[in-house]
């Protein structure tokens, strides 16, 4: 950033765009080296809902490494003519076809079918890929993208391994990565397992596990708004703060996600990840530097001093629930035992509310309050801190004991913003208080293009960037704090009466 009110330089106003900074400089969109993208598992939804249009949309704007290739594997036989077909389609349905630039596009979107559990099907795999390298010159570079289930990772990582396809810099290749996307493993147990499975041929540095909302411009935002102004790191702690809410509320229920959602839960499928991102960058120390292994480092500081669970006497810091009929935007929804594919008598929570501690100098005794649910009355992302109140009221005469602590809250979903509240006088003969508030837009002044999370993880994964990727050290960590919990509300003999419901629509039990 750009030191704007220099004294020589011209005054700009605070919150004008910088006419020197090019929305493209900020977009970052840097060329890697050429590469081929295999998306392995490319006849599904995540292919032609996500990838493919995310990689269009990076070609509009310019944002390909040239040589660029796409190849999509799976099970389902097509040439490359019906895979572009395909495709074509899922970028008309999205609204995103153009039309002059859609020509060139497909011409590097390829096809070959692929069996999962048939080492012959990846040689040929490896003897294409060979092929089209040495005839457009991408340097061996491939990126191996699992949008599958993943119950095939495991085996379709040892047949890329087996057909030489993790190896670097020999036989032509160049570099090689892997894509995944949790859950990575259900428990400590699995997620050792999977890994090391994986790790017999693609190593940590090849490996890039996904976790979306690390992609989330506000998300990323967190580390600015805190190593980058000076104002609010010296109140940055348990002097100043009295708790910290991390809320992730969302509208939809289960979807059609009946198989994976029962097996996993709302701890598994949104603690395991995104919550424990969100509070790692809430509470991690500054790093000397902003580069990927140190900032891994210190987010690992914090999930190391995560302070275990008393499982003796869990109902004191968790509540979990599951949602029941109700309404949401003013139209009924059913029980989630009602759910197609759910079984009547699930027990799998859809809502958990936590009270974490991290036990260091920083943060000790302040709760981190950590809540997500489906099927709530709003969508909100968002990271609160609650400072602490004054330490007197000179106004107790006139107002009584009560005056308002400030809040500064991080807005991701819907509002990508950052509000501060604090209290003025309100206007009139009489001394009241009111509390206002103090809000940043994040687009404000704003208008080049934004990348969404699947454009900047593909884009970080091409310029072998793994900042915003889980290392396999935080995994573990912080499914050692959250199995036994899981051991606990999945074995124990009350486990309804552990599980409380809360109707569709509400704010959760
Ligand atoms: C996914 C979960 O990781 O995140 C979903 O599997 C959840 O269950 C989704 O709905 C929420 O993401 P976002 O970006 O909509 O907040």
């Amino acid at each position: 950033m750009k030191n704007k009110n220099n004294a020589t330089g011209p005054i700009i106003e605070a919150g004008t765009p910088d006419p020197e900074i090019q929305p493209k400089d900020c977009l970052g969109i840097e060329h890697s080296d050429p590469c081929a993208v295999v998306i392995v598992g490319a006849t599904g939804d995540l292919t032609a809902r996500k990838l493919v249009p995310a990689l269009f949309n990076l070609y509009l704007n310019d944002g390909l490494p040239d040589p660029f290739h796409i190849v999509g594997c799976g099970r389902t036989k097509l040439n490359d003519q019906q895979f572009r077909e395909k495709m074509e389609t899922a970028l008309m349905a999205k609204g995103i076809m153009n039309d002059s630039k859609w020509q060139a596009f497909s011409d590097v979107l390829h096809y070959r079918s692929v069996d999962y559990g048939d080492l012959g099907s990846f040689t040929n795999l490896a003897k294409f890929l060979r092929e089209l390298d040495q005839k457009n010159n991408t340097r061996g570079n491939k990126i191996f993208y699992l949008a599958l289930p993943p119950s095939l990772y495991k085996p379709v990582a040892q047949m890329l391994g087996q057909a030489g396809l993790s190896k670097e810099r020999e036989n032509g290749n160049g570099w090689s990565r892997l894509v995944i996307e949790k859950p990575f493993g259900r428990d400590l147990k699995t997620a050792v397992e999977l890994n090391q499975s994986i790790q017999e041929y693609f190593k940590e540095h090849q490996l890039y596990r996904i976790d979306h909302y690390l992609a989330k411009e506000t998300v990323q935002n967190v580390l600015m708004f805190r190593f980058a102004n000076a104002i609010f790191e010296p109140i940055w702690n348990r002097r100043y703060i009295n708790h910290v809410s991390i809320l992730a509320s969302e509208t939809l229920g289960v979807e059609h996600r009946a198989g994976y959602y029962e097996q996993t839960g709302v701890i598994r499928d949104m603690f395991q990840n995104h919550m424990m991102q969100l509070l790692a960058l809430t509470a991690m120390e500054a790093p000397s530097q902003f580069e990927t292994g140190r900032v891994r480092d210190e987010k690992i500081k914090v999930f190391r001093s995560l302070k275990p669970f008393p499982v003796e006497k869990l109902h004191e810091y968790i509540v979990l629930g599951q949602y029941s009929q109700g309404k949401i935007n003013g139209k009924p929804v059913p029980d989630y035992r009602e759910e197609p594919g759910i079984s009547p008598d699930s027990l799998t929570p859809t809502f958990a509310k936590m009270k974490v501690f991290i036990d260091n100098w920083r943060w000790q005794g302040v709760p981190f309050f950590l809540t997500s649910g489906k099927r709530l009355a709003k969508k909100i992302t968002e990271i609160t801190i609650q400072f602490k109140g004054i330490p007197h009221s000179m106004f107790r005469q006139t107002l009584g004991e009560h005056i308002d602590a400030n809040q500064l809250t991080l807005g991701i979903y819907p509002d990508e913003k950052v509000t501060l509240t604090f209290q003025t006088k309100n206007p009139g003969a009489r001394v009241c208080l009111r509390s206002v508030t103090m809000d940043f837009s994040y687009h404000q002044n704003y208008t080049g293009p934004i990348l969404n999370a699947y454009e900047k993880v593909l884009i970080d994964c091409m310029l072998g960037d793994q900042m915003l990727f889980w290392r396999q050290d935080s995994l573990e960590h912080c499914w050692s704090f959250l199995t036994p919990i899981l051991n606990e509300c999945e074995s124990c003999g009350n486990r309804e009466e552990m599980l409380h419901f809360y109707e569709s629509g509400s704010w959760g039990p």
